[in-house]
């Protein structure tokens, strides 16, 4: 059985990760460190402030800014609802604007409908590992006054890019299902100093997270990676069946760097030494080749098949996860399963943002409900395999 996803992360980095929380040391060192270590590979004169998720440096950039009651953030019309909920809590309204389905991109006629007296931000999602061009929303933001915060959570892959430098903030994360996870944590890179270190002392009134805390968190993830691998994840797969138990929703929610509990109690942490020393040793030690492989036999797979998918028009996206469009997400599904690989509706949590926003004319919103991710191909035979899987269940051919 192929699984959908294993944690992008080696046996040596959790050891050392396991070596770091064991160490404990200075939160603050650690914590500088890793922003040096990440202004020093980027070199575009932006400054980075690390935190404990991209959720937690967002509202930490909310709380900052203190935006006046009701002031609108248009946000991209597919993206995570906890990003929604950040904005809710502040007391802003988020107004979605539409994505085309092909570029992955802000419909720019859409974006000129969402602008009101009100807006104040314009937080722009790359989507499926994509990177979209920000030209258009650049001259936008800079037109109407607008913050630009480019939230660039799925889009790191180690080739030296550390967000659009035009951007005000970009948002990265090392959350347990992103490429060179560090477990947790983010970069939130900023153009204005000024503004970095307001953000950076509203970071440091929060508590810290427990270094015991992220000790578990290794052990959490070094078990979900054992658990990946092939062989056990077959017998994982089918002890599942046996007692009834639904397999995909509960990956789905061991992988969720926050699930249950309070939101806001969970992600208004400031990190610990370890999780800022884990990543560092990511930023600087993830072989790029990594991910370029993955992204070319991603972009072997989806060109390959016999379905339509989300992106098609972008070129050099990453394929951090590889979504389809299938007219029977289920049929799919479990036809795949059938065929030995484990795919998904929910790999990534991205939903269509609730509002009245005028759709544009390609939609993504309307596709997210025919979405399925399927398991990344960890070589050719696995790309071959999967292709001919694929084929077979929209043929409905009998397994093989
Ligand atoms: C588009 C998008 N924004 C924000 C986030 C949140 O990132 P973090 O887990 O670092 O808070 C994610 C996580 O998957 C995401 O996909």
């Amino acid at each position: 059985m192929l699984p959908r996803q294993r944690p992008d992360i080696g046996w040596r980095d959790l050891v050392h990760a396991a070596a770091y929380a064991l160490r404990g040391g200075d939160r603050e060192r650690a914590q500088a460190a890793a922003e040096a270590g990440a202004d020093a590979l980027a070199a575009d004169g932006r400054r980075s402030l690390v935190s404990l998720s991209v959720r937690s440096g967002f509202d930490r950039l909310l709380a900052t800014l203190q935006l006046p009651p009701g002031s609108e953030v248009l946000v991209s019309a597919v993206t995570i609802r906890d990003m929604i909920a950040v904005i809710e809590q502040h007391g802003l309204r988020a107004v979605p604007v539409d994505v085309d389905a092909d570029s992955l991109s802000l419909d720019e006629r859409a974006l000129a409908a969402a602008l009101t007296p009100r807006s104040r931000m314009l937080l722009v999602a790359h989507l499926f590992g994509s990177r979209m061009p920000l030209q258009a929303a650049l001259a936008f933001a800079r037109r109407n006054g607008l913050l630009l915060v480019e939230d660039g959570a799925q889009a790191y892959t180690g080739d030296g890019w550390f967000g659009e430098p035009g951007c005000d903030v970009s948002l990265l994360s090392f959350g347990p299902i992103k490429t060179a996870t560090a477990l947790g944590g983010a970069v939130l890179r900023f153009a204005d100093p000024d503004l970095r270190e307001r953000v950076r002392a509203a970071q440091a009134c929060l508590p810290p997270q427990a270094t015991r805390a992220f000790a578990q968190r290794v052990g959490k993830y070094a078990l979900l990676k054992a658990l990946t691998a092939r062989a056990v994840y077959s017998v994982f797969c089918r002890a599942c069946r046996v007692f009834g138990v639904d397999h995909d929703a509960l990956i789905n929610r061991s992988v969720r760097g926050f699930a249950g509990g309070d939101l806001f109690q969970r992600i208004r942490q400031r990190p610990c030494a370890a999780q800022s020393r884990l990543l560092l040793r990511r930023l600087r030690a993830y072989p790029p080749a990594r991910a370029s492989a993955r992204a070319q036999r991603g972009e072997r797979l989806l060109s390959a098949l016999p379905l339509a998918r989300p992106g098609r028009a972008v070129a050099g996206s990453g394929h951090w996860v590889l979504p389809v469009l299938s007219e029977d997400p289920p049929r799919l599904l479990a036809g795949l399963l059938e065929r030995g690989f484990d795919a998904t509706r929910g790999a990534s949590s991205l939903y269509p943002v609730p509002g009245d926003a005028a759709p544009g004319v390609g939609d993504l919103r309307r596709a997210m409900a025919a979405v399925v991710y399927l398991p990344a191909p960890e070589g050719e035979a696995d790309l071959r395999r999967l292709v001919a899987a694929v084929r077979a269940t929209v043929a409905d051919a009998p397994p093989v």
